[in-house]
This record gives C-alpha cells, structure tokens and sequence, in this order.
C-alpha cells in the first residue's frame, strides 16, 4: 500500500486543520498507509546547525522521504502559512549533500493541500504554499479543500457541512488518482 504522510501547519491541541486531516484519513485509509508527522520539537531553521545530527530533523526527513504523498493542512497566519509549517519546510528543502538541491526531501513530492481559517478559509494561506511547493518542484494536487470557519469559530469540534464533505472527498479521489 502506498504511504500518505499527514502535516498539520497547527500545532494546536484542538487544532481544526488536524480535525479536516483526521476526516481525509478516514475516507483515505483503506486505500492508502497514512499516518501523521510530529514535527514540534524540531528546532528553527540556522545554518549554524544545518548539517548536525539533529535526531528530530533526521526523523522528520526519513518520513517525508519514505512517503509517497504528502497532505498539508494549514491555517492561515496573517494572509500567509503558518510559522511552524514554514520552519519545517524550510528543513525539508534542505541538501542532504550540500549543495545538492535534489538529495532534499521535498523535492518532487506528490502534495495535497487545504485550509481552515476565517473569512478567507486560507485562500491566501494556500496560494503562498503552491507558490512555496513550486519553487520545490512539488506536483500540487489539482483539486484543494479551503474552510471558512463563520459561525464555527470557538466550536470544540469541526462539523463539516454536506458541501465540504463531498468537497473534501472530491479532494481524496483526486490524490488517490495522482497517486496511481
Ligand atoms: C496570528 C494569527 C493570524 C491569523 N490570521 C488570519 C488571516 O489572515 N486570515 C484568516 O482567515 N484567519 C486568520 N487567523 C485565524 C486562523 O486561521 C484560524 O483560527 C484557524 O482556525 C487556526 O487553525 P487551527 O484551528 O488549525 O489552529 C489568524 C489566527 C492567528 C492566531
């Protein structure tokens, strides 16, 4: 079976984009091995540390490496990804060998993205990470998932709407044709 790695761009305990992640694993799981990247205690991108042994940094390579697709979710941050999400990027496109830009993890990559936000429902949040996974030659999923929150906003849990579920299973259908 072929592997999906999931990145929540929130590190948030409640966070809603790890909710719609945890929705495309379920419809996903059957066809596909997925599991979830921990990606917190990674440091912050320095070149003063780039080619250490960092464990974290090693074991967060080898399972983006190991993958055959990868589905980001990301909030939106001020019309932009989140922070964490870009330091964990900016790791994974990261030379292995330095100066070789195609031993880096990222490179290539199969993505899937979407967005939980707030009005936008992380439109401009995905368009800089197209634009980031481009610079990566990433082949970006055609089809994408963006949810406005609205009323939704201090709920505990995300209660898709009828509309997003068929959105978000169209988003599946679509990864698991790229993936064939
Ligand atoms: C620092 C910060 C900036 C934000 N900026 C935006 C924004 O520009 N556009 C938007 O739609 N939502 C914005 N939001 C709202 C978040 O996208 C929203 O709370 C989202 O649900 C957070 O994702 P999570 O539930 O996965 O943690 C912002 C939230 C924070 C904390």
């Amino acid at each position: 079976m072929k592997k999906l790695l999931f990145i929540s761009g929130s590190l948030r305990k409640d966070s809603y984009n790890t909710a719609l992640l945890k929705e495309a694993e379920k419809i996903l799981n059957e066809s596909l091995n997925c599991s979830f990247l921990s990606y917190s205690e990674i440091p912050y991108m320095n070149q003063d540390i780039e080619f250490d042994e960092i464990p974290s940094i090693k074991r967060v390579r080898k399972e983006v490496e190991d993958s055959d697709a990868i589905w980001i979710g990301t909030p939106e941050y001020n019309h932009s990804y989140s922070g964490v999400l870009k330091n964990l990027m900016d790791w994974l496109s990261r030379p292995l060998v330095a100066g070789d830009y195609s031993t880096a993890v990222i490179r290539g990559k199969k993505v899937a993205i979407s967005s939980v936000a707030g009005s936008s429902s992380g439109s401009f949040a995905r368009e800089k990470l197209k634009e980031m996974l481009h610079l990566f030659s990433c082949t970006v999923c055609e089809k994408e998932i963006g949810i406005s929150l609205g009323k939704r906003f201090s709920d505990a849990t995300l209660i898709l709407t009828e509309e997003e579920k068929r959105n978000l299973k169209m988003e599946c259908q679509a990864l698991l044709e790229m993936l064939d």
